[in-house]
């Protein structure tokens, strides 16, 4: 039977010691509690009432765990395309260093698409792909039950994604999974906050995941407002500080990092070093270590950043 989302969100069975995953999915840029969270949606959260949206999909591991939840699920008999992938399947600079790491060859620039096609031929008639940039890609709007957002990266991403999707949120239904949120990116955090009022946060920090479901249509003015990112500088400092506020101390680590980041970017040097200080000076998270060396090197990203002029490439277009 299906279970509703108080029980599901309680229960957390992706938190489960020991668990093991229900398939073999592919490689991938996930953590071991998030990768399961997926199937654990789409096999017991999900209804049919709209489609799963899988928005930065890479070789296919959030494609085959929701693949493989929903053929799990009793509740929707007809599996075919409910879940819309979404990438460039080009390899970035990460991407490529990742499976080089894993002793695969690969270079920035390469096509993977092949790649997700072979790695998630098993779940592929649950699948409808979309190739290309998001940033330009046209997708007939419908009803979203399940929006898993791994393709934020940049501000511009962060806006094109409450264009495209949010304002096909089903209320009192959708899940959304923001797995940029703690990711040290400010806007991601900023516009969850922002949007705050309209959902009920249902998992704050699953590996870097934070997850909440819609519980109130999204006024047309707060949508466009967040599209265009049109905040001011003390709007978005104050939003990310309640962003912050919200966590419990041992969750607020990459949160605090975007903050140094943002005061940086607004032209506060002094601060930003300041906020800093206070992460380089604190214990690492000991929550989900999805690798251990992951903190270290985002420390030292920022320290970079705050070295360098700021970018104007990195701030919002209004
Ligand atoms: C962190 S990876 C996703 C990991 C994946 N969800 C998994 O299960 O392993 C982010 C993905 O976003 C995609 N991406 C980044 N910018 C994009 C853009 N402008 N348009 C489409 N995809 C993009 C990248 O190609 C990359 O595969």
């Amino acid at each position: 039977m299906t279970s509703s989302f108080p029980d599901l969100f309680s229960r957390r069975p992706w938190r489960t010691p020991g668990r093991e995953l229900p398939c073999q999915p592919p490689t991938g840029m996930l953590g071991p509690h998030e990768t399961l969270m997926l199937y654990d949606l789409a096999h017991e959260a999900y209804t049919g009432a709209g489609c799963i949206v899988d928005a930065g999909c890479y070789l296919g591991r959030s494609a085959v765990m929701f693949g493989t939840g929903l053929a799990a699920n009793p509740a929707v008999a007809d599996k075919a395309g409910r879940i819309h992938c979404f990438d460039l399947f080009t390899l970035g600079p990460h991407g490529a260093a990742m499976l080089q790491q894993r002793g695969q060859e690969a270079r920035a620039g390469d096509s993977v698409r092949a790649v997700f096609d072979e790695n998630t031929a098993a779940v592929a008639d649950s699948l409808v792909v979309y190739e290309g940039d998001l940033m330009q890609t046209v997708w007939p709007p419908q009803p979203i039950e399940v929006l898993f957002v791994d393709i934020a990266k940049t501000p511009q991403l962060c806006q094109r994604v409450v264009d495209l999707f949010f304002g096909n949120l089903l209320p009192g239904k959708s899940i959304v999974i923001q797995q940029d949120y703690h990711h040290g990116l400010a806007c991601v955090p900023i516009v969850v906050e922002f949007l705050s009022p309209y959902f009920e946060v249902i998992d704050a920090r699953t590996d870097f995941s934070h997850t909440s479901h819609c519980i109130a249509p999204i006024p047309a003015d707060a949508f466009r407002r967040a599209v265009r990112y049109d905040f001011s500088e003390r709007e978005q400092l104050d939003l990310m500080q309640r962003a912050i506020d919200r966590l419990p101390d041992e969750l607020r680590h990459y949160l605090g990092l975007a903050q140094a980041q943002l005061l940086h970017q607004l032209g506060r040097p002094d601060e930003a070093r300041r906020a800093a200080r206070v992460w380089q000076q604190a214990s690492p998270p000991n929550t989900s270590p999805v690798d251990p060396s992951n903190w270290p090197r985002r420390l030292q990203q920022l320290d970079e950043a705050l070295a360098r002029p700021v970018d104007s490439s990195d701030s919002h277009s209004a």
